[in-house]
């Protein structure tokens, strides 16, 4: 029994109790509490460099043997015949007027919503317009500080994967990552019509990723939350847009990222099954963590910024909007169902399952998983199967 009148022991108990708070892992207390959210800014924005350090062992290893993980074996050898070039493989001869293709993405939004009184009352047509085009600046150069992340984690997986097929796949996927930075940075020098520095949500959660000295969290941050949603939020942009180049560029982008998040699932599954309930329940608080992250980064706050709206009043109003739930859910219908398939929804008395039911995305639990799905995606011949 210890004794209550220690305070070794009390301050012992308060800490088991601080352990996974949203406190100790977010930084606030309450998920939606905006003016914690809007605390997080990025300081050293004209740094023409960002270093993270990371002590993490880079692992040889003497297994040669080639198929010995046989799925990860296959997923290289689709890798192989997969390249494509982002200089000649995509038109980009293709004219792009970015104000008509955001005038013909916004048409009937904001429709609905009643905003007299609020800082958006007084913005006409120019000013709608104006949003949408830095709105679009801002999303593209996000997904390019992102692809960026994923360049660097994946190199890093080379490094710190103890597995020789999963070496040899993430070396492919070094190659995939660098051509995406290339043609997202392509895209908004050549198409649009300026550039967001990297959101401080963002920022965070890849400076997190890559501060963990654990090999395994380089993946799930990476392959399973990052490119989980990046997978899901491509796949909604290359639905909604309905300018051509960018359109295929995503088309291209995405058949890339399935396997990616396939990588992920496939190395983690295994592995995971190994870990104690303590160890499980870490990778969960890290998956929470992400989640919200990214959950925060949506809200496009720099946007807000630029327009010279107050930046809290309107994010309220976002997140009041009608449709805000369903869009925001709909970015992790890639992340749950992986989650699952690696185990971790469950795990540790089903912490993470409770976390995922409170930020509304649980409903996906049961989608198809992407540990199955990337064939769908695949490209063939060079031409997306489905555009
Ligand atoms: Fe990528
Ligand atoms: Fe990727």
């Amino acid at each position: 029994m210890p004794d209550i009148t220690d305070e070794g022991a009390i301050e012992e108990a308060h800490r088991a109790i601080e352990m996974g708070s949203n406190m100790q892992i977010l930084g606030r207390d309450q998920v939606n509490d905006l003016e914690a959210i809007l605390s997080v800014s990025n300081t050293d924005v004209e740094a023409a460099v960002h270093a993270v350090r990371s002590n993490y062992d880079a692992l040889f290893t003497w297994d040669y043997e080639k198929g010995s993980r046989p799925k990860l074996n296959r997923l290289y050898e689709k890798a192989k015949s997969a390249q494509w070039n982002g200089e000649t493989d995509l038109p980009w001869d293709t004219d792009v007027d970015q104000e008509a293709v955001v005038m013909a993405n916004q048409a009937g939004l904001n429709a609905e919503m009643d905003l007299s009184g609020t800082p958006f009352a007084k913005w006409g047509d120019k000013e709608w317009l104006e949003f949408g085009v830095e709105s679009q600046n801002w999303t593209l150069s996000q997904f390019m500080h992102g692809e960026q992340g994923a360049l660097l984690c994946t190199a890093r997986i080379v490094e710190n994967v103890p597995w020789i097929d999963a070496k040899y796949y993430a070396s492919t996927q070094v190659m995939d990552e660098a051509r995406h930075v290339e043609v997202f940075a392509k895209y908004l020098d050549t198409k649009l019509s300026g550039h967001y520095p990297i959101n401080a949500h963002l920022r965070t959660l890849l400076d997190d990723i890559i501060a963990d000295d654990r090999w395994d969290m380089t993946y799930l941050g990476m392959q399973i939350m990052v490119e989980g949603l990046a997978l899901a939020a491509f796949g909604f942009m290359h639905m909604m847009t309905t300018e051509p180049l960018l359109k295929q560029l995503l088309r291209y982008v995405m058949s890339d990222e399935a396997r990616h998040v396939a990588f992920g699932v496939l190395s983690l599954q295994d592995y995971y099954q190994e870990l104690s309930a303590a160890e499980l329940r870490e990778r969960q608080e890290f998956a929470f963590e992400a989640a919200v992250r990214m959950r925060d980064r949506f809200l496009q706050q720099e946007v807000y910024d630029r327009m010279g709206v107050p930046v809290k009043d309107a994010l309220e109003l976002v997140l009041a909007a009608p449709d805000r739930n369903q869009f925001q859910a709909l970015l992790f219908s890639k992340i749950v169902p992986n989650c699952k398939k690696l185990g971790l929804l469950d795990a540790a008395d089903g912490w993470l399952r409770t976390k995922f039911t409170e930020l509304g995305v649980i409903q996906f639990e049961d989608m198809a998983d992407t540990g199955e799905e990337y064939e769908m995606f695949a490209l063939a011949n060079g031409q997306p199967r489905s555009a």
